[in-house]
This record gives C-alpha cells, structure tokens and sequence, in this order.
C-alpha cells in the first residue's frame, strides 16, 4: 500500500467519519484510523444508537403494558424479554456500524486498523493488536479522538454494579433499585429506560436543578413529567462516596443547603456526570496545545496549534459535545483542508433528550439573554391545547419561542413534546435564515399536526 495521504484521520465517530467521507469525495487521499473494532466511535457503538434503540423500546413495553388497553388494543400479560431487547440494540449497532464500512469502501477511504498517535507533524503511526507499528505520512491530520466518560473522586467505575453509560445499557437484569448520579442528558435518558423496564430510579443532582444549561422553564417542566412517571429526585445534593459490598451499593451524599447526610443502598450505581476530551499521552506529547479544561484549542478553521494539524468534535474547546456538532464540523474542516470555505454557525446547534416526551432547544435560553442584556419577548402555546396531541393522548409540555424585543429575530426556542426532537429542526431552519417569530406565524402548517403549536407560539410572541 501507498504509505501516503493528503489526509488522516484519527478517530471514526461521527466526526472522523463524516470527515473522511468529505474529505474522500473532495478528491483527498483519505485513511482513518480507529481502535475500535467497528467504525462509529461512542455515538454509534455505546452512546446515542444503543441509547436511543433501548429508549424506543422500553417506550414500546411501557405503552404495551400501560396504554394500548385505553385505545381498545387488547393484549395478554405483557412479558419483558431483557436479552432480545438487548440483541435487537446490537443489531442497530452492527448495521449502522456496517454501514460505514460500507461507505469507506465506496468512497475509497483506506481503513487503518489500530491505534493512531502523532509521532510527528506529518506522520501518523498505527499500532494494531499484536503489537505492530506501521508509520504514513501526510500532509494533513484531523484529531477526532471524541470524549470519555468521568466520574467523581474516589468513586470507581467497575461496569457491573457501579457504571457508566457503557454499563447502563447492558444490564442483563432489570435492577430493582438504580441510583443515577447526574441529572443530564445520560442520567435522565438512562432513567427513563430503566424506570419504563421495572427499577425504582432515584436521580441524585449537585444543582438544584436538573438539565444545567437549560431554559429553567424547560426543566422546571421536565422535572414535573418525570416525577409523575415516577422517578424520584435529590437536587442539592453531592454525592460522597460509593461503596460495593456483596452484589450491592451504598451512596452517601449530602444536601448543599441543609448539610443533611443520606445513604441509599441499591443494586446498581450509574455516574453520569459528564463526559472529558479524550486526549491520550501521544496529543498531550505532541506539542498541541489544550485550554484550561485539558480540550484541544482550535482557531474558526479548526486549526491546532500545529499547522496542518486540526481537531473536531468533543475533543475540541468549542461547541457543545453532541454528535451533529462533530458531524457539521467534520464536513467544515474537510472543505477548509481541499481550499473551500466550511463553516459551523455555533449559535444554531440544537440539542435534544430522547426521553417521553421529547426535550428540544436551539439557540439562546431567557436566562442566556438576561445575563447578555438583551431586550427579548416571548410566546409559549401548550400541546394541552393542540389537537394532534390531544388525539394521541401527548399533551404534556409546550413550546416557547423568544425573538429580539425590537426586530422580532428568533433569538432561541425551547420545547418539550413526544415530537420536540424532530420538529426543533424547523427552528433551526428557521434561525440560520435570520426569520423573525412572524415568518414562523405566517408560514402555514399542516392541521393537525404537533408544528402547528409552533405556530401558535410564534404567533403568541406579539399576543
Ligand atoms: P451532563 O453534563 O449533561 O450532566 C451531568 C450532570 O451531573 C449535571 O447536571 C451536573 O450538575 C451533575 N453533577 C456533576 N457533579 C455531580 C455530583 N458530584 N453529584 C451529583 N451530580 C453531579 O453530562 P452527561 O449526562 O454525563 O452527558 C455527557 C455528554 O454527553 C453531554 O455533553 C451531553 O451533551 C452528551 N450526550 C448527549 C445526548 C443527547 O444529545 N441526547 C445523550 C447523552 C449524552
């Protein structure tokens, strides 16, 4: 094999990927190396597909079980199968991770298996399983090592009985009580699947709020809908320590205000209290240099510190860590590196939580706009009022949009609805051409559709 590339990537997630591709389709000689051995990175191997699989069919068995009978759907005894839920999960995965495969092969991207590392400013060096090394030179080098998960001093994660969201989505029993330290993306999506399934879910926060970032309006709301689904929450509350004896767990933590002490003990810990940089020896090494919070420092062409050197997704110090994020700048710094002009607008990236019912943002919450002094107004319209919800029995949330006080420019949206996910990408639609609440209002939806609460929204932004 030729040993040389006008590009390497290192890492396959969906950042790596997408950049490959690009890059390939750009007319760049293009290898990417992963260490795993599928291609896909966290989303696709143990983050967003095994999640999302597990949360679509634990929603399945809750509905079967608890609101089929009221629509005049008769079943017998609904039944868990745990390990076919499981297998169906890594079906997704293998498909999906195929499917790369796939598209390696037909955009003529050379699949370096093995570990990367950087051993010079043009040179990539891959260590496959046995041992082996094997140097290519390059003239460029994309650095899309995503992130890893963390956990708190003294607390160690052991994947069976304490876990991350590795383990999380491969119990292969349902555990009667969970313990989720971290009221975010992971620990509420993981809640929700493991509540649907049978256990007893307690979430413990730090804030006294969950969803941190978030529009308050938004999770106060969201805290409401998943206490009545029945998961209980600690807010204020630091987690202290966790001990395993004999197959169970004991959590200690202590209220922030009251400086109360609580133990509970369970069968399984998850600690999801956010993900780090993956940055190994060889980045660290190299020369590159990395902000305060240990992330790649790239300029607004994802360059490093080193020429010819670039970084993408959550290893770098922009951006929120979500997959679409790493994906739009994967195909950015492909064009960036065949002399195009890629670009990411960071102010319109939104954000989801799979959860029932959905949670969507994009752009700027109330609060962002309060601390940045900006004059804004607001229009927010219930599902409870919206009749495709009302038919399908999903009315719980709402949609809120907030526009420039003066010129009306959509300035953030927020939603909670079983569809939020999916209809947040008008808005996002809507925000890269600068619309104002009144484009929204005025641009017809179909009836009766969820969208049409959008409108309604947009239309209760000037009363
Ligand atoms: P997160 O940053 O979303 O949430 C971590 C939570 O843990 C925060 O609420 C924080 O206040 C809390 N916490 C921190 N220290 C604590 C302590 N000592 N005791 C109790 N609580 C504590 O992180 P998470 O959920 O681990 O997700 C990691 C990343 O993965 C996020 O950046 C997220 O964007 C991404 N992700 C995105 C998903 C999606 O797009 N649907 C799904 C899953 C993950």
């Amino acid at each position: 094999m030729d040993n040389n590339f006008d590009v390497i990537v290192v890492g396959s997630g969906p950042g790596g990927y997408v950049c490959a591709i690009r890059s390939a389709q750009l007319g760049l000689k293009t290898a990417c190396v992963e260490t795993r051995k599928t291609l896909g990175g966290t989303c696709l191997n143990i983050g967003c597909i095994p999640s999302k699989s597990l949360l679509n069919s634990s929603e399945m068995y809750h509905k079967a079980q608890k609101e089929f009978n009221n629509l005049g759907v008769e079943t017998g005894k609904i039944k868990l199968n745990l390990s076919k839920m499981m297998s169906n999960k890594n079906k997704s995965v293998l498909t999906l991770t195929k499917g790369i495969e796939f598209l390696f092969k037909k955009n003529k991207i050379t699949h370096l298996k093995g570990k990367g590392s950087i051993s010079a400013k043009d040179t990539v060096t891959v260590t496959d399983n046995s041992g082996k090394k094997i140097s290519y030179k390059t003239k460029n080098i994309v650095i899309g090592t995503g992130s890893v998960s963390t956990s708190l001093p003294g607390i160690k994660i052991d994947e069976k009985i304490v876990v991350s969201s590795t383990g999380a989505i491969s119990f292969e029993k349902v555990p009667k009580d969970l313990i989720v330290i971290g009221g975010g993306y992971i620990g509420l999506e993981l809640s929700s699947v493991w509540k649907r399934l049978g256990s007893n879910v307690t979430v413990i926060e730090f804030l006294d709020h969950i969803i941190p970032g978030m529009d308050k309006d938004i999770s106060t709301e969201f805290q409401k809908i998943l206490n009545k689904q029945g998961i209980n929450f600690k807010l204020n509350s630091n987690v202290t320590a966790v001990s395993v004896v004999k197959n169970k767990a004991v959590v200690d933590f202590t209220n922030n205000k009251s400086a109360k002490r609580e133990r509970i003990e369970c069968d399984k810990v998850l600690v999801a209290v956010g993900r780090k940089a993956n940055i190994d020896e060889d980045i660290s090494r190299s020369g590159i240099k990395l902000d305060n919070q240990k992330k790649i420092q790239v300029n607004e062409k994802f360059e490093t510190s080193i020429k010819n050197i670039y970084a993408i997704g959550d290893v770098i110090n922009k951006g929120p860590m979500l997959a679409h994020k790493a994906e739009d700048e994967g195909i950015a710094v492909a064009e960036i590196i065949a002399g195009q002009a890629g670009h990411v607008n960071y102010d319109v990236i939104p954000a989801v939580i799979y959860t029932s019912p959905e949670v969507a943002t994009v752009g700027k919450t109330e609060e962002q706009l309060q601390k940045e002094n900006i004059k804004y107004k607001i229009g927010k319209f219930p599902f409870l009022a919206n009749s495709r919800a009302k038919i399908n029995s999903e009315t719980e949330g709402f949609v809120k949009i907030i526009a420039d006080e003066k010129t009306d420019k959509v300035l953030g949206v927020s939603m909670i609805s079983a569809v939020a996910g999916t209809m947040i990408a008008e808005l996002a639609l809507a925000m890269e051409f600068g619309a104002s609440a009144e484009d929204i209002a005025r641009t017809c939806h179909a009836h009766p559709t969820h969208s049409e609460a959008v409108k309604e929204a947009a239309m209760a932004v000037d009363k």
